[in-house]
Parts: structure tokens; C-alpha cells; sequence
């Protein structure tokens, strides 16, 4: 197993150098299997429904009535949609702006400046084009770079972009602030499902949580009906906190048989739920599918960045979730176990945490 993740089963091929050389067609890699293609998309998509928007700054609103109402909102929109979005949440704009676009620049660099940073399925640390190591497998139209901000022990600012030249001291930056954002979200979290304030951020090993940060880069893609930016998943981890391109959507969120794109509302963060908060709120909360549409008029750049629980914490449902009418669904693992699933398999939607289920 740890054998098989120490090299990519064959050579790297860069989408963003694949897109730029001028194809057509894009190589049968790329093509999607008939009922998973994105389907014909219009050209503007204003549907009625949306995921939640939540105003932050409602939380420490004089008003206790609107304070409650907005936790309350938080809580109702992670059991139903595992997705939402927040404005007012604290984050500088002019420091997300900056952050996004020193990572643009990351991007437009040369081939070799990008393969310095060239990664392995390992650790994922790095600039990579692909996730899971099965050889042959279908491929996503997207690179992506992988950093990891917390644990400290493992931060290596030496492993992250040195060009542009602002961009280590920007993602140091960024991260503190949006590990703030996710440090009240999980506040929230933890009281809206009953358990004590801090219940949520200590199973994630408190000061020992881990974050890491994956900015993913969509090439236009030619043949954008047949192909994914990334195609279906729930993310692994606690919760994600995405800061999507200014100019281009393409995020889609499952809803029943529906997939429902994402309108980004300026400066806001769509956070969702990863499968760890599912486990340990024994799947109150969901950890919800979502996919990435290419287009065929605009690259698009969108920072994920994940709160996560430290490697070693083990994750099972909480207690207080537990009962005689709500058994727990979830066995006992920590998040490196859990981890070592999606490494090796790659996105493969909702797969990997309903086979945890236990069979009750
Ligand atoms: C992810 C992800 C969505 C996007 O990186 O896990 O779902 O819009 N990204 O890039
Ligand atoms: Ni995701």
C-alpha cells in the first residue's frame, strides 16, 4: 500500500499546458462516461434556488434574537445542504484578492518554474495534475497546487511558491485569517448540535488541528460538455472553506438528482461540510457531493482550503449524538486511516464515507 503512493503510475501531463497548445479534441483521458457529463449547460444559469448566504456579522449583533436566528440558519444549512456561503466574515478582501491573484501568476509562470515544485502521491505536497494512482484511470481538467499550513510541525514554507514573490507571505497571511473564520464557525457547530462550544475544535486535537490549502486551476477546456473540472466528491476532511474565481462559476452542488450551480456572491467564502464533521455529528450534518464544470471561454482559479482534525485524532460520532433511536453510524478512525482511502482511489463522490458505515 505505502509502496504504491511513493510514484505516479505514469507521466504527468499539465491540463494547463495541454489546454494551451491549441487542441480541439481533448485526449480520451478527459472524457467523461455519458451520464456523467456535465450536460447541456446554458449559457446563463439563473436558477431560483441557491445554497444559504449567511451574514457573520449578524453573530455579534446587539440583538440576541438575531444573533440566535443566524446560528440557527448556520445549523439548519449544514443538516440540509452541508453548503453555504458567508459574508461579513472578517477576512480582509484586499488580502483574499491579492492572495488569488499571486496564485494566477503561480500559474501563468513557465512550465519549469512550476515544475520545481512537481509532486508525488505521498504526501501530495506540490504542484499536481492528478489524484488517486490507479493507472489508466479517467482524468479531471484541472492542475492544482497542495500546501500544508497546520500542523506547524509539518508547515514548510520552503515547499510553497517562492514567485511570485509575495505569495509564501500572502498564504501565511491568508490562512491565519481564515483558520480564524473556521476556529467560530466550529463554535457554532458544536452548539447548534447540543454539544458544548469547544467539543468540535478539541476532537480536531485543538491547537494540534490540521489545515491545509489546495488552489485548483481549471484551463479552458475545448470540449467543455464532455469533460470536469473535478468530477463529484464530498471532501475528506472537517470543513471546507473555498474562495472561488471573481469571474467565473462552475462549482455545482447535488442536491437529490439535481446538481445546482453555485452563484458566488463578491468576497464571500463557500464553506461545506467534509466527511470528519459528518462523522462526528453522527450525520446530522452532511458532507455533501460537489463537482467542478469547465468552460471553454475562461481559466478559473478557486483556493480550497481545508480545516481539518490533526492526523492521530481519532473521529467517532459524539456521545450526546448517540442514542437507542440513533446508533452510531460511524466506526472509530483517525483522519491519516481515513486519509489513505481517497489517496489511493481518487474522487469517487459520496464512496468512501458510507462504506464506513457500520451495518447497525
Ligand atoms: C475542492 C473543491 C471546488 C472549486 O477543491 O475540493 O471542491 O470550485 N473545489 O474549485
Ligand atoms: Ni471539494
Amino acid at each position: 500500500m505505502i509502496n504504491c503512493l511513493r510514484g505516479w503510475p505514469e507521466p504527468i501531463v499539465r491540463v494547463q499546458h495541454l489546454s494551451d497548445s491549441g487542441i480541439r479534441v481533448i485526449p480520451d483521458r478527459y472524457v467523461k462516461q455519458p451520464s456523467e457529463r456535465p450536460g447541456l449547460i446554458p449559457d446563463s444559469i439563473e436558477t431560483e434556488i441557491n445554497i444559504p448566504v449567511i451574514d457573520m456579522s449578524d453573530l455579534h449583533s446587539l440583538d440576541p434574537t438575531l444573533r440566535e436566528k443566524t446560528a440557527r440558519l448556520i445549523g439548519s444549512a449544514c443538516r440540509e445542504w452541508g453548503f453555504f456561503q458567508v459574508v461579513n466574515h472578517g477576512v480582509s478582501h484586499e488580502l483574499m484578492a491579492r492572495t488569488r491573484e499571486a496564485w494566477r501568476e503561480f500559474f501563468q509562470q513557465p512550465l519549469e518554474e512550476k515544475q520545481r515544485y512537481a509532486n508525488s502521491p505521498s504526501t501530495y505536497e506540490g504542484y499536481g495534475s492528478r489524484l488517486g494512482v490507479e493507472k489508466g484511470a479517467a482524468l479531471d481538467w484541472s492542475d492544482y497546487f497542495f500546501l500544508h499550513y497546520l500542523p506547524v510541525e509539518i508547515r514548510d514554507q520552503e515547499k510553497w511558491p517562492s514567485l511570485p514573490v509575495a505569495c509564501r507571505e500572502l498564504v501565511g497571511e491568508y490562512s491565519k485569517e481564515v483558520v480564524k473564520v473556521g476556529g467560530k464557525l466550529m463554535k457554532i457547530f458544536s452548539s447548534n448540535l447540543g454539544l458544548t462550544e469547544n467539543y468540535l475544535q478539541e476532537s480536531f486535537g485543538g491547537e494540534e488541528m490540521g489545515a491545509c490549502l489546495r488552489v485548483n486551476y481549471y484551463p479552458k477546456c475545448p470540449q467543455p460538455d464532455l469533460a470536469l473540472g473535478l468530477s463529484p466528491h464530498s471532501d475528506p476532511g472537517g470543513m471546507t472553506l473555498l474562495f472561488p474565481d471573481e469571474n467565473v462559476s462552475g462549482l455545482q452542488v447535488r442536491r437529490g438528482d439535481n446538481w445546482i450551480t453555485v452563484n458566488p456572491i463578491p468576497n464571500a467564502f463557500i464553506v461545506n461540510i467534509g466527511d470528519q464533521l459528518q462523522v462526528l455529528s453522527n450525520a446530522n450534518y452532511k458532507s455533501v457531493e460537489h463537482r467542478v464544470l469547465v468552460n471553454s471561454a475562461k481559466e478559473r482559479v478557486s483556493l480550497a482550503f481545508f480545516y481539518n482534525p490533526g492526523g492521530d485524532m481519532l473521529i467517532k460520532p459524539a456521545e450526546q449524538l448517540v442514542e437507542e433511536e440513533a446508533p452510531p453510524l460511524y466506526p472509530a478512525m483517525t483522519y491519516n486511516e481515513y486519509r489513505l482511502f481517497i489517496r489511493t482511489r481518487g474522487p469517487c463522490g459520496k464512496a468512501q464515507v458510507e462504506s464506513l458505515k457500520s451495518p447497525t
